[in-house]
Protein backbone atom coordinates (compact mmCIF):
# COMPACT_ATOMS: atom_id res chain seq x y z
CA UNK A 1 0.00 0.00 0.00
CA UNK A 2 3.11 2.14 0.46
CA UNK A 3 4.10 4.54 -2.36
CA UNK A 4 0.11 5.18 -3.49
CA UNK A 5 -1.23 7.95 -1.69
CA UNK A 6 -0.80 10.03 -4.75
CA UNK A 7 -2.90 8.34 -6.92
CA UNK A 8 -5.64 7.93 -4.65
CA UNK A 9 -6.00 11.76 -4.11
CA UNK A 10 -8.39 11.39 -7.21
CA UNK A 11 -10.75 9.87 -5.34
CA UNK A 12 -12.56 10.75 -1.68
CA UNK A 13 -9.39 11.32 -0.10
CA UNK A 14 -8.62 14.17 -2.26
CA UNK A 15 -12.32 15.39 -2.32
CA UNK A 16 -12.68 14.93 1.43
CA UNK A 17 -9.65 17.30 2.24
CA UNK A 18 -11.30 19.61 -0.35
CA UNK A 19 -14.37 19.37 1.22
CA UNK A 20 -12.92 20.02 4.85
CA UNK A 21 -11.48 23.11 3.89
CA UNK A 22 -14.54 24.36 2.06
CA UNK A 23 -17.41 23.51 4.37
CA UNK A 24 -17.36 23.84 8.44
CA UNK A 25 -21.15 23.49 8.31
CA UNK A 26 -21.44 19.62 8.82
CA UNK A 27 -20.33 19.61 12.30
CA UNK A 28 -19.96 15.65 12.92
CA UNK A 29 -20.92 15.81 16.70
CA UNK A 30 -24.18 17.12 15.44
CA UNK A 31 -24.75 14.50 12.67
CA UNK A 32 -26.06 11.96 15.43
CA UNK A 33 -28.97 14.21 16.63
CA UNK A 34 -31.72 12.40 15.30
CA UNK A 35 -30.91 8.83 16.66
CA UNK A 36 -33.49 8.21 19.26
CA UNK A 37 -32.19 6.11 22.37
CA UNK A 38 -35.15 3.84 20.91
CA UNK A 39 -33.28 0.32 19.74
CA UNK A 40 -29.90 1.63 21.03
CA UNK A 41 -29.29 -1.70 23.05
CA UNK A 42 -31.45 -3.78 21.18
CA UNK A 43 -29.16 -6.99 19.95
CA UNK A 44 -32.00 -9.24 19.18
CA UNK A 45 -32.25 -8.49 15.25
CA UNK A 46 -30.01 -7.14 12.93
CA UNK A 47 -31.41 -6.43 9.57
CA UNK A 48 -28.28 -6.36 6.90
CA UNK A 49 -28.90 -4.29 3.66
CA UNK A 50 -27.24 -5.68 0.24
CA UNK A 51 -27.58 -6.33 -2.84
CA UNK A 52 -26.02 -9.57 -2.63
CA UNK A 53 -29.12 -11.97 -3.59
CA UNK A 54 -27.93 -13.87 -7.06
CA UNK A 55 -25.72 -16.44 -8.12
CA UNK A 56 -22.03 -15.61 -6.73
CA UNK A 57 -23.24 -12.84 -4.37
CA UNK A 58 -25.38 -14.97 -1.70
CA UNK A 59 -22.48 -17.29 -0.86
CA UNK A 60 -19.99 -14.87 0.17
CA UNK A 61 -22.80 -13.16 2.53
CA UNK A 62 -23.89 -16.40 3.60
CA UNK A 63 -20.71 -17.73 4.84
CA UNK A 64 -20.49 -14.39 7.09
CA UNK A 65 -24.15 -14.33 8.14
CA UNK A 66 -23.28 -18.25 9.26
CA UNK A 67 -20.32 -16.99 11.53
CA UNK A 68 -22.42 -14.34 13.00
CA UNK A 69 -25.15 -16.45 14.26
CA UNK A 70 -22.61 -18.94 15.27
CA UNK A 71 -21.76 -15.76 17.62
CA UNK A 72 -24.43 -14.33 18.47
CA UNK A 73 -27.01 -16.99 19.06
CA UNK A 74 -29.32 -14.23 20.56
CA UNK A 75 -29.35 -12.17 17.50
CA UNK A 76 -31.61 -13.02 14.47
CA UNK A 77 -30.57 -11.91 11.07
CA UNK A 78 -32.48 -10.80 8.73
CA UNK A 79 -31.20 -10.59 5.07
CA UNK A 80 -32.47 -7.62 3.36
CA UNK A 81 -30.45 -7.78 -0.05
CA UNK A 82 -32.37 -6.95 -2.86
CA UNK A 83 -31.74 -7.93 -6.59
CA UNK A 84 -29.97 -6.14 -9.30
CA UNK A 85 -26.44 -6.04 -10.23
CA UNK A 86 -24.42 -3.09 -8.57
CA UNK A 87 -27.25 -1.95 -6.63
CA UNK A 88 -29.24 -0.68 -9.30
CA UNK A 89 -32.61 -1.34 -7.51
CA UNK A 90 -31.32 -1.85 -4.03
CA UNK A 91 -30.16 1.41 -4.12
CA UNK A 92 -33.37 3.18 -4.88
CA UNK A 93 -35.18 1.45 -2.27
CA UNK A 94 -32.68 2.21 0.20
CA UNK A 95 -32.66 6.04 -0.74
CA UNK A 96 -36.41 6.00 0.10
CA UNK A 97 -36.02 4.23 3.64
CA UNK A 98 -33.51 6.62 4.57
CA UNK A 99 -35.80 9.52 2.96
CA UNK A 100 -38.61 7.97 5.46
CA UNK A 101 -36.09 7.43 8.51
CA UNK A 102 -37.02 3.70 8.41
CA UNK A 103 -33.09 2.62 7.72
CA UNK A 104 -32.02 -1.11 7.86
CA UNK A 105 -29.46 -1.67 10.92
CA UNK A 106 -26.35 -2.07 8.45
CA UNK A 107 -26.03 -1.18 4.64
CA UNK A 108 -23.68 -2.11 2.47
CA UNK A 109 -21.98 1.17 0.70
CA UNK A 110 -18.99 1.93 -1.59
CA UNK A 111 -16.19 3.52 -0.03
CA UNK A 112 -15.29 6.46 -1.58
CA UNK A 113 -17.50 9.38 -3.27
CA UNK A 114 -20.75 6.71 -2.27
CA UNK A 115 -19.92 7.04 0.83
CA UNK A 116 -19.07 10.56 1.45
CA UNK A 117 -22.89 11.06 -0.24
CA UNK A 118 -24.27 9.23 2.75
CA UNK A 119 -22.03 10.87 5.24
CA UNK A 120 -23.22 14.42 4.01
CA UNK A 121 -26.59 13.78 4.30
CA UNK A 122 -26.39 12.88 7.95
CA UNK A 123 -27.05 9.58 7.73
CA UNK A 124 -24.91 7.52 9.05
CA UNK A 125 -22.81 7.68 12.21
CA UNK A 126 -19.64 7.94 12.48
CA UNK A 127 -17.69 4.51 13.86
CA UNK A 128 -14.54 5.92 15.66
CA UNK A 129 -15.48 4.41 19.08
CA UNK A 130 -16.02 1.09 17.34
CA UNK A 131 -12.75 0.95 15.23
CA UNK A 132 -10.96 1.65 18.94
CA UNK A 133 -12.84 -0.63 20.68
CA UNK A 134 -11.75 -3.25 18.09
CA UNK A 135 -8.30 -2.01 17.86
CA UNK A 136 -9.01 -1.52 13.42
CA UNK A 137 -7.29 1.43 12.59
CA UNK A 138 -4.35 -0.37 12.22
CA UNK A 139 -5.83 -3.47 10.32
CA UNK A 140 -6.70 -1.53 7.37
CA UNK A 141 -4.48 0.17 4.35
CA UNK A 142 -4.46 3.83 5.63
CA UNK A 143 -5.52 4.68 2.10
CA UNK A 144 -8.46 2.85 2.66
CA UNK A 145 -9.24 4.36 5.83
CA UNK A 146 -9.13 7.94 3.91
CA UNK A 147 -11.77 6.92 1.58
CA UNK A 148 -13.48 5.91 4.14
CA UNK A 149 -13.25 9.36 6.70
CA UNK A 150 -14.36 12.52 6.65
CA UNK A 151 -13.74 15.41 8.69
CA UNK A 152 -11.41 13.47 10.86
CA UNK A 153 -14.47 10.83 11.36
CA UNK A 154 -14.42 7.17 10.24
CA UNK A 155 -17.54 5.91 8.84
CA UNK A 156 -17.97 1.85 7.61
CA UNK A 157 -16.67 -1.15 8.08
CA UNK A 158 -15.16 -2.15 4.55
CA UNK A 159 -15.27 -6.26 4.10
CA UNK A 160 -13.53 -6.34 0.46
CA UNK A 161 -11.26 -5.37 -2.45
CA UNK A 162 -13.16 -6.10 -6.06
CA UNK A 163 -11.12 -5.13 -9.02
CA UNK A 164 -13.25 -3.60 -11.74
CA UNK A 165 -10.60 -3.43 -14.44
CA UNK A 166 -11.17 -7.38 -15.60
CA UNK A 167 -11.43 -9.01 -18.70
CA UNK A 168 -12.77 -12.43 -19.20
CA UNK A 169 -12.57 -14.79 -22.19
CA UNK A 170 -13.21 -18.33 -23.56
CA UNK A 171 -10.12 -19.34 -24.39
CA UNK A 172 -11.77 -22.56 -27.04
CA UNK A 173 -13.37 -19.36 -28.96
CA UNK A 174 -9.99 -17.44 -28.83
CA UNK A 175 -8.15 -20.07 -30.59
CA UNK A 176 -11.29 -20.79 -33.22
CA UNK A 177 -10.87 -16.80 -34.16
CA UNK A 178 -7.10 -17.31 -34.79
CA UNK A 179 -6.30 -15.37 -31.48
CA UNK A 180 -3.09 -16.98 -29.32
CA UNK A 181 -3.56 -14.29 -26.63
CA UNK A 182 -5.77 -11.49 -24.43
CA UNK A 183 -5.82 -8.47 -25.74
CA UNK A 184 -3.34 -6.05 -24.43
CA UNK A 185 -4.78 -2.77 -25.35
CA UNK A 186 -7.79 -1.49 -26.75
CA UNK A 187 -7.20 -1.32 -30.09
CA UNK A 188 -5.90 -4.75 -30.34
CA UNK A 189 -9.26 -5.57 -28.51
CA UNK A 190 -11.16 -3.94 -31.10
CA UNK A 191 -9.11 -6.52 -33.82
CA UNK A 192 -9.60 -9.40 -31.62
CA UNK A 193 -13.45 -8.51 -31.41
CA UNK A 194 -13.80 -8.00 -35.16
CA UNK A 195 -11.78 -11.96 -35.79
CA UNK A 196 -14.29 -13.31 -33.30
CA UNK A 197 -16.96 -12.15 -35.46
CA UNK A 198 -15.55 -12.90 -38.76
CA UNK A 199 -14.14 -16.31 -38.15
CA UNK A 200 -16.79 -17.97 -35.60
CA UNK A 201 -20.40 -17.87 -34.91
CA UNK A 202 -19.79 -16.42 -31.31
CA UNK A 203 -21.24 -13.27 -29.99
CA UNK A 204 -17.51 -11.05 -29.05
CA UNK A 205 -18.38 -9.32 -25.98
CA UNK A 206 -21.31 -10.23 -24.09
CA UNK A 207 -22.75 -7.60 -22.33
CA UNK A 208 -26.10 -7.32 -20.27
CA UNK A 209 -28.06 -4.45 -18.21
CA UNK A 210 -27.54 -1.15 -18.76
CA UNK A 211 -24.52 -0.79 -16.15
CA UNK A 212 -22.76 -3.27 -17.67
CA UNK A 213 -22.07 -0.53 -20.28
CA UNK A 214 -21.44 2.11 -17.66
CA UNK A 215 -18.74 -0.76 -16.25
CA UNK A 216 -17.16 -1.45 -19.63
CA UNK A 217 -16.85 2.51 -20.33
CA UNK A 218 -14.64 3.20 -17.15
CA UNK A 219 -12.45 0.06 -18.38
CA UNK A 220 -12.04 1.16 -21.75
CA UNK A 221 -11.63 5.12 -20.44
CA UNK A 222 -8.19 3.80 -18.28
CA UNK A 223 -7.61 1.60 -20.91
CA UNK A 224 -6.74 4.36 -23.28
CA UNK A 225 -6.27 7.39 -21.15
CA UNK A 226 -4.23 5.55 -19.18
CA UNK A 227 -3.78 5.75 -15.26
CA UNK A 228 -2.94 9.08 -14.74
CA UNK A 229 -5.63 10.29 -17.41
CA UNK A 230 -8.49 8.42 -16.46
CA UNK A 231 -8.05 9.61 -12.57
CA UNK A 232 -7.48 13.54 -13.70
CA UNK A 233 -11.06 13.02 -14.71
CA UNK A 234 -12.37 12.92 -11.30
CA UNK A 235 -10.94 15.95 -10.40
CA UNK A 236 -12.66 19.52 -10.39
CA UNK A 237 -12.51 21.20 -13.49
CA UNK A 238 -11.27 18.33 -15.45
CA UNK A 239 -11.39 18.12 -19.39
CA UNK A 240 -14.21 15.83 -20.54
CA UNK A 241 -14.22 17.48 -23.86
CA UNK A 242 -10.32 16.53 -24.52
CA UNK A 243 -9.30 14.74 -27.91
CA UNK A 244 -7.92 12.24 -26.09
CA UNK A 245 -11.33 11.62 -24.50
CA UNK A 246 -13.12 11.50 -28.37
CA UNK A 247 -10.75 9.01 -29.34
CA UNK A 248 -11.78 7.14 -26.16
CA UNK A 249 -15.23 6.87 -27.01
CA UNK A 250 -14.92 6.39 -30.24
CA UNK A 251 -13.49 3.43 -30.01
CA UNK A 252 -16.20 2.55 -27.01
CA UNK A 253 -18.84 3.28 -29.57
CA UNK A 254 -16.44 0.63 -31.77
CA UNK A 255 -16.39 -2.20 -29.20
CA UNK A 256 -20.54 -1.85 -28.33
CA UNK A 257 -21.38 -2.95 -32.06
CA UNK A 258 -19.47 -6.48 -31.19
CA UNK A 259 -21.96 -6.73 -28.06
CA UNK A 260 -24.80 -8.41 -27.49
CA UNK A 261 -28.15 -5.88 -27.70
CA UNK A 262 -28.53 -4.23 -23.94
CA UNK A 263 -31.03 -6.46 -22.39
CA UNK A 264 -32.37 -5.40 -19.16
CA UNK A 265 -33.57 -8.63 -17.98
CA UNK A 266 -29.72 -9.67 -18.26
CA UNK A 267 -27.67 -8.78 -15.18
CA UNK A 268 -24.43 -9.58 -15.22
CA UNK A 269 -24.53 -13.11 -14.83
CA UNK A 270 -26.21 -13.91 -17.67
CA UNK A 271 -23.28 -11.54 -19.84
CA UNK A 272 -20.69 -13.60 -17.76
CA UNK A 273 -22.16 -16.99 -18.09
CA UNK A 274 -22.62 -16.47 -21.65
CA UNK A 275 -18.35 -16.70 -21.80
CA UNK A 276 -17.92 -19.74 -19.85
CA UNK A 277 -21.14 -21.10 -22.00
CA UNK A 278 -19.14 -20.79 -24.76
CA UNK A 279 -21.66 -18.49 -26.61
CA UNK A 280 -19.17 -14.87 -25.84
CA UNK A 281 -15.69 -14.81 -26.40
CA UNK A 282 -15.15 -12.04 -24.01
CA UNK A 283 -16.79 -10.11 -21.17
CA UNK A 284 -15.53 -7.12 -19.06
CA UNK A 285 -16.79 -7.82 -15.40
CA UNK A 286 -15.61 -7.04 -11.77
CA UNK A 287 -14.59 -9.84 -10.51
CA UNK A 288 -17.17 -10.89 -8.61
CA UNK A 289 -17.60 -12.89 -11.74
CA UNK A 290 -14.75 -15.38 -10.59
CA UNK A 291 -16.60 -16.09 -7.69
CA UNK A 292 -19.74 -16.56 -9.64
CA UNK A 293 -17.78 -19.24 -12.49
CA UNK A 294 -16.10 -21.23 -9.75
CA UNK A 295 -18.05 -21.02 -6.78
CA UNK A 296 -20.15 -25.18 -6.20
CA UNK A 297 -23.90 -25.15 -8.03
CA UNK A 298 -26.50 -24.40 -7.20
CA UNK A 299 -25.38 -20.78 -6.66
CA UNK A 300 -22.09 -21.65 -8.22
CA UNK A 301 -21.19 -22.56 -11.80
CA UNK A 302 -18.52 -25.09 -10.94
CA UNK A 303 -16.09 -23.71 -13.73
CA UNK A 304 -12.45 -24.17 -14.32
CA UNK A 305 -10.19 -21.50 -15.08
CA UNK A 306 -7.24 -22.10 -17.48
CA UNK A 307 -10.08 -24.66 -19.50
CA UNK A 308 -13.84 -23.49 -19.12
CA UNK A 309 -12.63 -19.28 -18.81
CA UNK A 310 -9.51 -17.22 -18.49
CA UNK A 311 -8.86 -13.83 -17.36
CA UNK A 312 -6.19 -10.52 -17.74
CA UNK A 313 -6.62 -6.95 -16.69
CA UNK A 314 -8.57 -5.18 -18.76
CA UNK A 315 -7.36 -4.17 -22.69
CA UNK A 316 -4.32 -1.33 -21.66
CA UNK A 317 -4.93 -1.79 -17.85
CA UNK A 318 -2.27 -4.17 -16.97
CA UNK A 319 -0.99 -2.71 -14.24
CA UNK A 320 -3.33 -1.05 -12.52
CA UNK A 321 -6.14 -2.01 -10.01
CA UNK A 322 -9.60 -0.19 -10.75
CA UNK A 323 -10.31 -0.84 -6.89
CA UNK A 324 -14.10 -0.61 -5.21
CA UNK A 325 -14.76 -1.63 -1.57
CA UNK A 326 -18.03 -2.85 -0.13
CA UNK A 327 -18.00 -1.40 3.01
CA UNK A 328 -20.98 -1.63 6.19
CA UNK A 329 -22.72 1.30 7.91
CA UNK A 330 -24.53 2.15 11.02
CA UNK A 331 -27.31 4.05 9.82
CA UNK A 332 -28.59 6.78 12.08
CA UNK A 333 -31.47 5.34 14.10
CA UNK A 334 -30.62 1.92 13.53
CA UNK A 335 -33.73 0.13 15.25
CA UNK A 336 -31.71 -2.44 16.29
CA UNK A 337 -28.44 -0.53 16.99
CA UNK A 338 -26.57 -3.67 19.07
CA UNK A 339 -27.23 -5.84 16.30
CA UNK A 340 -25.72 -3.65 14.12
CA UNK A 341 -22.35 -3.10 15.82
CA UNK A 342 -22.32 -6.93 16.15
CA UNK A 343 -22.59 -7.25 12.23
CA UNK A 344 -20.05 -4.56 11.75
CA UNK A 345 -17.72 -6.58 14.44
CA UNK A 346 -18.35 -9.55 12.00
CA UNK A 347 -17.72 -7.72 8.73
CA UNK A 348 -14.43 -6.11 9.72
CA UNK A 349 -13.42 -9.39 11.60
CA UNK A 350 -10.49 -11.43 10.07
CA UNK A 351 -12.27 -14.59 10.36
CA UNK A 352 -15.23 -12.73 8.48
CA UNK A 353 -13.30 -11.50 5.45
CA UNK A 354 -11.50 -15.04 5.33
CA UNK A 355 -14.97 -16.42 4.76
CA UNK A 356 -16.64 -14.04 2.26
CA UNK A 357 -13.65 -13.34 -0.01
CA UNK A 358 -13.33 -16.55 -1.10
CA UNK A 359 -16.71 -16.89 -1.86
CA UNK A 360 -17.25 -13.53 -3.21
CA UNK A 361 -13.94 -13.30 -5.49
CA UNK A 362 -12.42 -10.64 -3.80
CA UNK A 363 -9.66 -10.04 -1.85
CA UNK A 364 -9.69 -8.97 1.79
CA UNK A 365 -9.99 -5.30 3.07
CA UNK A 366 -7.80 -5.94 6.12
CA UNK A 367 -4.14 -6.37 5.39
CA UNK A 368 -3.72 -9.66 7.62
CA UNK A 369 -5.81 -12.03 5.83
CA UNK A 370 -4.66 -15.44 5.35
CA UNK A 371 -3.13 -15.84 2.08
CA UNK A 372 -3.38 -19.52 1.41
CA UNK A 373 -7.28 -19.25 0.93
CA UNK A 374 -6.67 -16.97 -1.97
CA UNK A 375 -6.33 -19.59 -4.43
CA UNK A 376 -6.75 -19.19 -8.91
CA UNK A 377 -7.61 -15.85 -10.07
CA UNK A 378 -7.77 -14.72 -6.17
CA UNK A 379 -3.81 -15.40 -5.60
CA UNK A 380 -3.07 -12.61 -8.64
CA UNK A 381 -5.28 -10.54 -7.40
CA UNK A 382 -4.22 -11.00 -3.56
CA UNK A 383 -0.42 -10.17 -4.88
CA UNK A 384 -1.24 -7.27 -7.35
CA UNK A 385 -3.32 -5.88 -4.75
CA UNK A 386 -0.41 -5.81 -2.39
CA UNK A 387 2.18 -5.06 -4.46
CA UNK A 388 3.31 -1.45 -3.87
CA UNK A 389 4.29 -0.64 -7.70
CA UNK A 390 0.39 -1.39 -8.91
CA UNK A 391 -1.30 1.22 -9.75
CA UNK A 392 -4.57 2.74 -8.19
CA UNK A 393 -7.68 3.87 -9.89
CA UNK A 394 -10.81 4.49 -8.68
CA UNK A 395 -13.82 2.73 -9.96
CA UNK A 396 -16.37 5.50 -10.98
CA UNK A 397 -19.06 3.14 -11.17
CA UNK A 398 -19.15 1.18 -8.12
CA UNK A 399 -18.74 4.53 -5.67
CA UNK A 400 -15.60 5.29 -5.54
CA UNK A 401 -14.93 8.49 -7.74
CA UNK A 402 -18.30 9.88 -8.51
CA UNK A 403 -20.59 10.48 -6.28
CA UNK A 404 -24.46 9.41 -6.54
CA UNK A 405 -26.00 12.28 -8.97
CA UNK A 406 -22.61 12.41 -11.03
CA UNK A 407 -22.75 8.24 -11.63
CA UNK A 408 -26.50 8.60 -12.66
CA UNK A 409 -26.27 11.48 -14.61
CA UNK A 410 -23.56 9.16 -16.62
CA UNK A 411 -25.73 6.32 -16.29
CA UNK A 412 -28.40 8.76 -18.59
CA UNK A 413 -25.74 9.58 -21.14
CA UNK A 414 -24.48 5.97 -21.60
CA UNK A 415 -28.24 5.22 -22.04
CA UNK A 416 -29.05 8.04 -24.79
CA UNK A 417 -26.13 6.67 -26.23
CA UNK A 418 -27.11 3.17 -26.44
CA UNK A 419 -30.12 4.00 -28.38
CA UNK A 420 -28.71 6.71 -30.42
CA UNK A 421 -24.56 5.88 -30.75
CA UNK A 422 -23.92 9.68 -30.88
CA UNK A 423 -20.37 9.37 -30.06
CA UNK A 424 -20.56 13.43 -29.83
CA UNK A 425 -23.46 13.41 -27.76
CA UNK A 426 -22.02 11.06 -25.51
CA UNK A 427 -19.39 13.08 -25.25
CA UNK A 428 -21.11 16.10 -24.28
CA UNK A 429 -23.60 14.88 -21.86
CA UNK A 430 -20.04 13.31 -19.96
CA UNK A 431 -19.06 17.34 -20.09
CA UNK A 432 -22.12 18.40 -18.40
CA UNK A 433 -22.27 15.41 -16.06
CA UNK A 434 -19.16 16.82 -14.91
CA UNK A 435 -19.62 20.36 -15.17
CA UNK A 436 -22.95 19.64 -13.06
CA UNK A 437 -21.94 17.31 -10.51
CA UNK A 438 -18.35 17.47 -9.79
CA UNK A 439 -17.47 18.51 -6.27
C1 LIG B 1 -20.76 -3.96 -7.08
C2 LIG B 1 -20.47 -4.49 -5.71
C3 LIG B 1 -19.99 -5.88 -5.82
C4 LIG B 1 -20.92 -6.72 -6.66
C5 LIG B 1 -21.25 -6.04 -7.97
C6 LIG B 1 -22.23 -6.76 -8.85
O1 LIG B 1 -21.25 -2.64 -7.01
O2 LIG B 1 -19.54 -3.69 -5.10
O3 LIG B 1 -19.85 -6.43 -4.53
O4 LIG B 1 -22.06 -6.94 -5.92
O5 LIG B 1 -21.70 -4.74 -7.73
O6 LIG B 1 -23.48 -6.82 -8.29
Amino acid sequence: MRGRAASLRAGLGWKALAAVAVSGALAVSGCGGNSSDKGKNDKSKVEVFSWWTGPGEADGLNAMKADFEKKNPGTQFINAAIAGGSGTQAQAVLASRLQNRKPPDSFQGHAGAELLDYIKQGQIEPLDSFYDQNNLKSVYPQQLLDQISYQGHIYSVPVNIHRSNMLWYNPAILKDAGITDAPKSVAEFITDLKAVKSKTKKVPLALGAQWTADHLLESVLLGDLGTDGYNALWKPGADWGSAAVTKALTDYAEIIKYTTTEAASTDWQGAAKDVVDGKAAFNIMGDWAYGYFTGPSPNGLGKKDGTDFKYAPSPGTDGTYLWLSDSFTLPKGAPHREGALAWLKEASSKEGQDLFNPKKGSVPARKDADKALYTGYLEYAFAQWNNPSTKLAGSFWHGVNANKRWHNDIDTTVGLFLQNKDVAKLQSGLVSAAKNDAQ
